[in-house]
């Protein structure tokens, strides 16, 4: 048994992670007065929120005519009818009053003439239910969006007295044996102690698991360590099958190049100079959902209109956009395409790829933010002492499919709407229940088992086998043979982690091991991933099954779960969608006729 000795902390509230939605929830929490930490494994205005662009959606507005029923609709929509009607409707009426209360923050928006929060188009955000024109829906501070976020909710979490454990790793969370969360086990990095939190609620806001693939929009720290976290709990991944690609990666590199690019009036060429969204979707062209996007990009370098020498990529054109819009609403862009191709975006176009950019999947919760644990008899079954927000849960606001800046407004709504259900749920009077000796062995058993792993494979090799196979296997178009392959190779991959070699054997600073922790998470969501897009026959949103190119509302409508035994194996289930939206038509709510599902055209 490994001897560790640790420093122990009581909390009401435990969040885990510092991005939007963790600090959203954090804010929410300390403002009730609940004694409330946020352990983070990066300094909270270093979470991956900061590289968000393009901006927030709600239905302000304020550069036309909008309504919240259009933007559920869109939503809808976007997800390719698999997303949750109640969350959706809850998030986007929620969506005005979010995005006014970071103004009151002070949340430095962009401003329009007459001084309203600057709102911009995004694909898939239209008006009239998908039958009018796009709408400016994405409200911005220029294309630095996510770092003004992060640092106003720092900002106000601070001011009400949240705790917060910068650089600390989270570990494992303490289940009671009768499946209730009761803490959290972290590491902390720069001294090497560790840390037991008790809490009466954990929330898991730990991101999404962009580096499961090669070639990602994400940084190095989004491992998906949520789902590590839940997994080994015993708890199933939702959707885990549903990965987008951003239209916009900058070719052979990777950072995101905002969609609000074509949103300002950048638009896509191939080989032969020609606008081909025209072609592929008629009505919003460059504007068409990003899932929709990437698929013809995709399409057109498969058929050799591919632009370079090796005719592999696609040109985004901007220099036909005034200097002054370029420099006013997408100086972030600029600079990037400056740093990492040489591109001046006033002459030349930007060399681009569809790139992963957001898991729609995540852990199972309802719209409050509590973790479900399905049964068959109750698919809404929730965990005590759990919640999860941000893009490490599947809420489903977003189905098979995110429209752009929808996933900002995620976080706000959803961390709120969290911290809320935590002040009705956490008793503030009763003792912070405390994790027993062998809770705490266990934990650490395997920590130090990791820490002492003495095979012959090291880490980064065997995770570029991972995100290799990922992107050969399950990127924007799949195949029968491909996602065969891919579990193979995923399993595989799994076998090679119990001949894992670290090197570095010490606790302070050990990047080594953190890594080695981190590939964990990873698979813990490569394996939902790869198994539950094998298994879906069907094509919907970012699953596009080229074997079964049609969607199959009758057989596939529903959300897909996936739990991984200690040994690797993964064990799918299902879960309705939940087809209701939160009000009926005669409560002000959306006119159910309008949500029926049909023909995704754009
Ligand atoms: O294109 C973008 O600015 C990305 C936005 C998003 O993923 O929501």
């Amino acid at each position: 048994m490994a001897a560790y000795e640790y420093e122990t902390h009581d909390y009401d509230v435990v969040v885990v992670g510092a991005g939007g939605a963790g600090l959203r929830a954090t804010l929410g929490m300390a403002e009730q007065g609940l004694r409330t930490a946020c352990v983070t494994k990066v300094f909270p205005t270093r979470s991956h929120t900061v590289a968000a662009q393009g901006g927030i959606a709600a239905s302000l507005a304020n550069m036309g005519p909008d309504h919240w029923q259009w933007h559920m609709y869109d939503t809808i929509k976007g997800s390719d009818w698999l997303g949750d009607n109640d969350t959706i409707e809850y998030v986007t009426r929620e969506a005005p009053r979010a995005v006014y209360e970071l103004e009151h923050y002070g949340l430095p928006f962009s401003r329009t003439e007459d001084g309203k929060i600057y709102q911009r188009p995004f694909g898939g955000h239209t008006t009239e239910f998908g039958e009018g024109p796009p709408t400016s829906r994405a409200c911005a501070a220029a294309d630095r969006t996510g770092h003004a976020m992060l640092h106003t909710l720092y900002g106000q979490s601070l001011k009400h007295n949240a705790e917060f454990y910068v650089e600390y790793f989270a570990l494992d969370l303490l289940m009671s044996d009768d499946g209730q969360c009761q803490g959290v086990v972290a590491w902390k990095l720069d001294d090497g102690t560790i840390h037991v939190f008790n809490a009466k609620m954990v929330v898991l806001a730990t991101g999404g698991a962009g580096r499961a693939y090669f070639s990602c929009t994400s940084a190095h720290t989004c491992t998906g360590d949520g789902a590590g976290l839940i997994t080994r709990a015993g708890l199933p991944m939702q959707d885990m099958e549903f990965v987008q690609f951003h239209p916009t990666g900058i070719y052979g590199v990777g950072p995101l190049i905002t969609e609000g690019a074509r949103g300002e009036g950048g638009y896509l060429t191939n080989s032969e100079g020609e606008r081909f969204m025209e072609r592929y979707a008629p009505t919003y062209k460059d504007l068409a959902s990003r899932d929709v996007v990437s698929r013809c990009m995709t399409m057109e370098i498969r058929e050799g209109r591919g632009v370079g020498p090796l005719k592999d990529h696609i040109h985004l054109n901007l220099s036909h956009l005034p200097a002054e819009t370029l420099h006013e609403r997408l100086p972030g862009i600029s600079e990037t395409v400056r740093i990492f191709c040489g591109v001046d975006v006033t002459k030349e176009p930007i060399p681009v790829i569809p790139t992963c950019h957001y898991n729609m999947g995540g852990i199972p919760t309802n719209y409050w933010g509590e973790v479900l644990n399905p049964t068959p008899k109750d698919h809404d079954a929730v965990v005590p002492g759990l919640m999860a927000c941000g893009e490490a849960a599947s809420a489903s606001l977003h189905g098979a499919n995110r429209l752009g800046t929808n996933s900002l407004l995620d976080l706000v709504v959803l961390g709120r709407a969290a911290s809320i259900r935590a002040g009705e749920v956490v008793d503030r009077q009763s003792a912070t229940p405390q994790a027993t000796p062998a809770q705490i062995d266990n934990i650490l058993d395997r920590f130090d088992k990791v820490r002492h792993a003495n095979g012959q494979s090291p880490t980064a090799e065997v995770r570029l086998k991972m995100q290799r196979s990922m992107q050969s296997n399950a990127a924007v178009f799949r195949t029968s043979a491909s996602l065969k392959q891919g579990c193979e190779e995923i399993s595989e991959v799994w076998n090679d982690m119990s001949d894992l070699k670290v090197t570095d054997r010490s606790m302070v600073w050990n990047s080594d091991l953190m890594e080695t922790l981190e590939l964990e998470n990873l698979m813990a969501n490569a394996l939902p991933i790869i198994y539950g897009a094998e298994a879906r026959k069907e094509s919907r949103g970012a699953h596009a099954h080229e074997d079964f190119p049609d969607r199959d509302d009758k057989n596939w409508r529903k959300h897909t779960l996936a739990w991984i035994d200690p040994k690797g194996k993964v064990k799918l289930g299902y879960r309705n969608v939940h087809e209701s939206p939160l009000t009926t038509k005669a409560e002000g709510g959306i006119d159910p006729k309008r949500i029926l599902p049909k023909k995704r055209v754009y």
